[in-house]
């Protein structure tokens, strides 16, 4: 079957025949040629195509990480039936803690890619694979008796359409910093440098983080009195996804890829101010992501954190200049970041998005959605 189908002969979206299943390999290639117009930004039909069958191969997606879900007709046979709706699911290591302060490695997954073929558009679709799929996801790629933590995605279209399946949305801000450095002001720490990092460091910048995460848990689920504390793990491999996916389009639009990911200020274990981040291209300009921005010591000296603060930002908006991004954003700054990042004069801008990239979770423990608590909610979770 090609990839439309007479409309009138399409199944309600309440039919008990409809059923959410995987795509096989040509199925796959035939929503990726679909969703190229949607997602395929800079990338020509070709390019966009390769890259989806590129990232299959790479860290988070290798090995089954990344699920390619359809719903369509039970009654007729793979590569002869109609993709009503689509998405991808993938799996990720996520920690969730009580109040009390138990911590519980699992799994979570992230959702993207939901898409409607637009011929079959406004028919409920969509709705009922959500509707499907939250609940398949709990046992989903668990260990035998054990249940997803929770999973997530990344709205694009506002907060109401998802919620209505389950995923509720959850704070979704970001500072905007102009790539033109401001002025700076008096005290500023803007001459003071970090170094650059490559695809070398993040392994060892990852599993620091993540002590840091789980020795934080217990302290934010008692501050919190939240139902639980969530968080994806933000470990090499999901870092690793972005940073390979960037260098794939960069390698397309530019001829090269960018060696600089990240940067550390310190060299003190436990001290530091680091990130690494990523460039974004749905157009000829682009914007240079933060995925972790992270203050090793929240409780150091203002003065010494600030600084570090600068210098990261410093290098990462050199980078954004070199690599045409109009700006550097990081998302859900803590109060603390914001706080040093005004004070370092950076002429940074904080934006609550009502419509982009809301991040959006449903929860699988115990207790409702809306009480528990998203810590590290940043760009590294994207998918
Ligand atoms: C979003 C999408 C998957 C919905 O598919 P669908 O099968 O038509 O969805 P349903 O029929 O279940 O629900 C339709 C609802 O989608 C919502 N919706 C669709 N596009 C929307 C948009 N751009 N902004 C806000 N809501 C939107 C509306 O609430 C619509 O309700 P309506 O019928 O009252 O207008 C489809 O429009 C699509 O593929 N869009 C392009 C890709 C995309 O944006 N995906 C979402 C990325 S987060």
């Amino acid at each position: 079957m090609g990839s439309s189908t007479d409309p009138s002969s399409l199944p309600s979206a309440s039919s008990p025949n409809l059923t959410l299943t995987q795509a096989t390999a040509s199925e796959r290639e035939r929503i990726w040629s679909l969703t190229h117009r949607q997602w395929g930004g800079v990338l020509s039909h070709e390019q966009y195509v390769a890259r989806e069958a590129y990232l299959r191969n790479v860290p988070l997606q290798k090995n089954g990480g990344i699920t390619h879900w359809v719903l369509t007709d039970s009654t007729l046979a793979p590569d002869q039936r109609p993709i009503l709706s689509s998405c991808d699911t993938y799996r990720k290591r996520a920690v969730s803690c009580t109040p009390s302060g138990v911590v519980t490695d699992g799994t979570a997954h992230g959702i993207g890619a939901v898409f409607t073929d637009p011929q079959y558009r406004g028919k409920g679709y969509a709705s009922r694979m959500l509707k499907e799929l939250g609940p398949v996801l709990r046992t989903w790629q668990t260990a035998d008796g054990q249940e997803a933590l929770f999973s997530v995605l990344y709205s694009d279209i506002g907060k109401s359409f998802y919620a209505k399946s389950g995923w509720a949305a959850f704070p979704s801000s970001h500072l905007a910093f102009p790539v033109v450095s401001t002025t700076p002001q008096t005290g500023s720490t803007d001459s003071v440098s970090a170094t650059p990092i490559g695809y070398h460091e993040p392994a060892e910048l990852c599993a620091a983080d993540e002590s840091l995460l789980r020795a934080a848990l217990p302290r934010r689920a008692a501050d919190k009195g939240a139902t639980a504390v969530v968080a994806l793990v933000p470990d090499l491999d999901s870092v690793l996804w972005h940073l390979m996916r960037e260098d794939f389009i960069a390698k397309h639009v530019f001829g090269r890829t960018p060696t600089v990911k990240g940067a550390v200020y310190g060299e003190k274990e436990g001290a530091r101010v680091w990130a690494v981040w990523t460039r974004a291209y749905y157009g000829e300009v682009g914007t240079l992501h933060f995925l972790r921005f992270v203050l090793e010591d929240e409780d150091a000296a203002e003065e010494d954190n600030a600084r570090g603060v600068a210098a990261v930002v410093g290098v990462a908006r050199a980078q954004a200049a070199e690599w045409r991004c109009r700006e550097v954003q990081t998302w859900n700054p803590s109060p603390r970041l914001r706080a040093l990042v005004e004070r370092a004069g950076l002429g940074a801008e904080f934006v609550d998005r009502d419509s982009e990239s809301i991040a959006s979770l449903m929860w699988y423990g115990e207790g409702e959605t809306r009480d528990v608590d998203w810590f590290y909610n940043e760009k590294f979770g994207w998918c």
